[in-house]
């Protein structure tokens, strides 16, 4: 079912409780939500309702919560095959870099994106979408960087912008070419970031493939000097930038981000006050991805206090990818990052509504319930919004509407 073919959700949603921005002081119990040709015309108290609006269709929510359709900030969505015999290695006793050291990791996966055709990555990646929605996601970001090629990133982010066009969610696509060294550029990767700044990114913006540019600044990665080429790059083509930044050590790849007014760095598990300092500053997002840290096994835990203290807004994502994190759930994410970093349930709601949505440069459109935006929601049946935290493996979600169509 597309969207267009999906029932309208015009008409007033009452019999519910609401919570327009992930902030519980401002929740609205025994709410009303107005729909007007698919957009949001008014929400507040049942009891305040505008006489003018009396005589539209209602929907009787049964009660659910109504919270801003979720947003995944944060994806590797599309990709050919899996890596579940390197997970079998790292149980043995290989480490992640060691894996990658040796030809696995990244370029394993770019191996099987590259033999893959369009077809057969999008019949891949679609059920992984509908996880995802399933759970009340209607917006996200998915990167390339698994063809590291012009052709094969081509590939990637068309099948992105398909996955958009049908899914019925709203899709960010990301340029993450400096993701990996392709082998075919072994011991020369200043020759590759030439390829990616001054080849694939120029054909693959004009193609308007790309709506944000993204690098993993790493030891097994692009150095701090490969990353800034990279988003100088960017800026001359306009484009906003994030960065895979302090994921498995301390490359400065935060401030970095920072100072080219980059909308997020992510990961950040070996994160310094410096780079703290910087992102606050520029008003970078710092997105955590617990899923990576559970699945790496990592006890490096990101520095939550320091966040907190100079006010970094703090977005959580899947990272949905094949490597790290293969995970098509954002709530068992929210429960993680709870139980792992310590989040308290007001960050982790904001984390993937408000925050994540500004770490995707959409604010405006995605992470709220505000009058005048397009009415993407979810429907949860819980008695609090600190269920969407507490419950892991369970999806309390019962309904999705996305640009004011019943999509679920
Ligand atoms: O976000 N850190 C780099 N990139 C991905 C992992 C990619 C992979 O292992 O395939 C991440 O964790
Ligand atoms: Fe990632």
């Amino acid at each position: 079912m597309t969207p267009h073919d999906a029932p309208s959700a015009d008409g007033i949603w009452h019999h519910c409780h609401l919570l327009p921005d992930a902030d519980p002081e401002r929740a609205i119990r025994d709410g009303a939500l107005v729909v007007v040709d698919g957009r949001i015309a008014w929400l507040g108290p049942l009891a305040s309702l505008p006489e003018s609006f009396a005589t539209l269709p209602r929907h009787d929510a049964g009660g659910l919560w109504i919270t801003p359709g979720l947003v995944d900030c944060h994806t590797h969505l599309v990709y050919g095959g899996q890596r579940a015999d390197e997970f079998a290695m790292r149980l043995a006793g290989a480490s992640y870099e060691e894996i990658a050291r040796a030809g696995g990791g990244i370029v394993s996966t770019v191996r099987a994106t590259r033999e893959a055709d369009e077809a057969t990555l999008f019949a891949q990646a679609a059920p992984r979408l509908e996880a995802l929605l399933a759970e009340g996601v209607t917006a996200i970001e998915i990167k390339s960087g698994y063809g590291l090629s012009l052709d094969a990133e081509r590939k990637q982010l068309r099948v992105a912008r398909r996955l958009g066009e049908t899914c019925r969610v709203a899709v960010h696509t990301t340029f993450l070419g400096a993701h990996a060294l392709p082998p075919e550029y072994a011991g020369r990767a200043d020759d590759y970031i030439d390829l990616v700044c001054g080849t694939m990114l120029p054909a693959l913006a004009e193609e308007k493939l790309v709506d944000a540019v993204d690098a993993f600044c790493e030891g097994i990665g692009f150095s701090p000097e490969q990353t800034a080429r990279v988003f100088d790059a960017a800026a001359r083509h306009g484009l906003p930038v994030k960065l895979h930044a302090e994921q498995l050590s301390n490359l400065g790849g935060a401030a970095l981000a920072a100072r080219h007014g980059a909308l997020s760095a992510d990961h950040l598990e070996h994160l310094d006050e410096a780079g703290v300092a910087a992102m606050a500053e520029a008003g970078t997002v710092a997105v955590l991805l617990p899923g990576a840290y559970y699945f790496l096994r990592d006890t490096h835990l990101p520095p939550l206090a320091l966040l907190r203290q100079y006010g970094v807004p703090v977005a959580i994502s899947t990272d949905h990818n094949p490597g790290t994190s293969p995970t098509t759930s954002l709530l068992l994410m929210m429960n993680m990052a709870c139980t792992l970093f310590r989040m308290t349930v007001p960050e982790v709601l904001a984390g993937v509504t408000t925050h994540a949505a500004r770490a995707l440069g959409a604010a405006q459109r995605h992470g709220t319930l505000a009058v005048g935006r397009a009415a993407d929601f979810a429907l949860w049946r819980v008695q609090s919004p600190a269920e969407l935290a507490y419950w892991f493996g369970r999806n309390p979600c019962a309904g999705v509407v996305r640009q004011g169509r019943v999509i679920r």
